[in-house]
């Protein structure tokens, strides 16, 4: 087997020991020694080595450098001073899960390069191409490892959890249950994610869980003027940083994202959508396994776009705009897809439900909103499920009548529906719908017959 190339990112405290020791070694090389992080970078995307040994106290060392090593087909692994546990931390936050000090033996540094360049999945040479990389000195052989379409898939930027397990959340018990994800997506036009998803929090709030409102629009961001909230609130933007710099805990996520109604923490979005490439896909990925564990339900009004083929145009290293809402899909426990209840607006749905089916996702909740008989003609509910049925072969639909009074009322108060118009049509259909999605968590109310199959006006 010929050695592994290492490029090594150390600062000067460990360096010299770890270079020692490796040089020492017949299944290790060091192929360079990188001065800091575009050294690094530059050595990787140049397919020097095999894999990277980075140390905590690095200048400049954040998930994002991180996330680019993996991309580029380099594994990741971190080195410390003896006993440096919180280095370790920092190390494990930043995604880099192997960590060594920097004493360990040759044999030792040896057993563990193997362990993570075996678990590493190299991009294909074709993609390589395709964002102006070199290819790796020793060319990929498809046939080495089957199942191509996933590494196909890895190197889109695609599930990066089989290459490396999230960072550890060290802050809180690990006892600690986990909430669940519901991702609300929905094609452009305005169908109504924002109410949609809104209404679902605070239903989920309402009902005793603990739920956090995430904002994850990266086209336009609305929560945070819809509850009335102020613009400045420091919300995604500021978490994404700490998700990059490997700092963020649940601590630091509740600060940001403040209690607007009793049991509703509201993470806003961008305040300006300009400032997309602030989020990053593996910042989303440690802010949704943050948002786990300090909420039971974590809503996310998703922003539209679903395509992943920007990447090809840019280098792998470019942000994706889209890349919040294909991360927060991917890792959703529910799934609730929404189409306004108009021609136009069906028409997108289908497609967008087509879009869907190619994207790693749970199966989707259709809702339709917006539902009214000048729209779709007499009988809109009918025509909506015939329509759906037929062309997406969606058998269940959810119909949200058009409410345009409660909705303009309750945009105007800075409030949700369920708080400012309880009784609404709008607020109840929504309710039943999120009973549906987690039964559990929302009571049935006896009083009141199943709203499901209501006509709307
Ligand atoms: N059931 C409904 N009845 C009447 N109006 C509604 C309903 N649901 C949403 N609306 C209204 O439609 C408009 C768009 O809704 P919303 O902001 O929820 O959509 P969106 O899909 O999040 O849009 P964007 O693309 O801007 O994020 C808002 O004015 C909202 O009040
Ligand atoms: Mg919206």
């Amino acid at each position: 087997m010929s050695a592994a190339r290492l490029l090594v990112a150390l600062s000067s405290a460990q360096e010299a020991r770890f270079v020692t020791t490796v040089g020492g070694s017949r299944s290790l090389e060091v192929a360079r020694r990188c001065a800091d992080v575009p050294d690094l970078l530059a050595a990787a995307a140049a397919g020097l080595g095999t894999c990277a040994a980075v140390s905590p106290d690095l200048p400049h060392l954040e998930r994002d450098v991180v996330d680019r090593l993996v991309r580029l087909g380099i594994a990741v692994l971190g080195v410390t001073a003896p006993g440096d546990e919180e280095g370790e931390r920092t190390l494990r936050q930043l995604g880099v899960d192997r960590v060594l000090a920097s004493t360990a033996t040759a044999p030792e540094i040896a057993a563990v390069v193997e362990d993570v360049v075996a678990r590493h999945v190299p991009p294909q040479p074709e993609l390589l191409r395709a964002h102006r990389i070199p290819a790796p000195a020793e060319p990929f052989d498809p046939s080495a490892d089957g199942d191509l379409d996933r590494r196909i898939d890895l190197a889109l930027g695609g599930d990066f959890s089989a290459v490396r397990p999230e960072p550890a959340v060290a802050d809180l018990p690990a006892e600690d249950p986990e909430g669940e994800i519901v991702a609300v997506w929905g094609p452009i036009g305005a169908p109504g994610r924002t109410t949609v998803a809104v209404t679902l929090a605070a239903e989920y709030a309402l009902a005793g869980s603990r739920v956090l409102l995430v904002d994850a629009d990266t086209y336009g961001s609305s929560v945070a003027q819809v509850l009335g909230l102020l613009d400045d609130t420091p919300g995604l933007a500021a978490v994404a940083r700490a998700a990059e710099q490997g700092t963020l805990d649940a601590a630091g996520l509740m600060r940001r994202a403040p209690e607007v109604t009793p049991n509703l923490r509201v993470l806003t979005g961008l305040p300006r959508a300009d400032r997309w490439p602030e989020v990053r896909d593996g910042a989303m990925g440690t802010i949704l396994d943050v948002s786990r564990r300090v909420a039971d339900v974590v809503v996310v009004d998703c922003g539209f776009g679903l395509e992943a083929d920007e990447e090809l145009s840019y280098d792998t290293a470019a942000p994706r705009r889209n890349a919040t809402t294909l991360t927060t899909l991917e890792r959703a426990d529910h799934l609730v897809a929404v189409g306004a209840g108009e021609p136009v607006g069906l028409q997108r749905l289908v497609r967008g439900l087509t879009e869907l089916a190619h994207v790693s996702s749970p199966s989707p909740r259709v809702v339709v909103t917006r539902v009214r008989a000048s729209a779709s003609g007499p009988g809109p509910e009918s025509a909506i499920r015939e329509i759906l049925g037929r062309f997406s072969g969606i058998e269940d639909v959810a119909v949200v009548p058009d409410d345009r009074d409660a909705c303009d009322g309750a945009m105007l108060a800075g409030r949700t529906l369920v708080e400012h118009a309880p009784a609404s049509r709008a607020r109840l259909a929504l309710r039943d719908v999120a009973r549906e999605l987690l039964p559990d968590r929302v009571p049935e109310v006896s009083t009141r017959r199943s709203r499901r199959g209501r006509r709307a006006s």
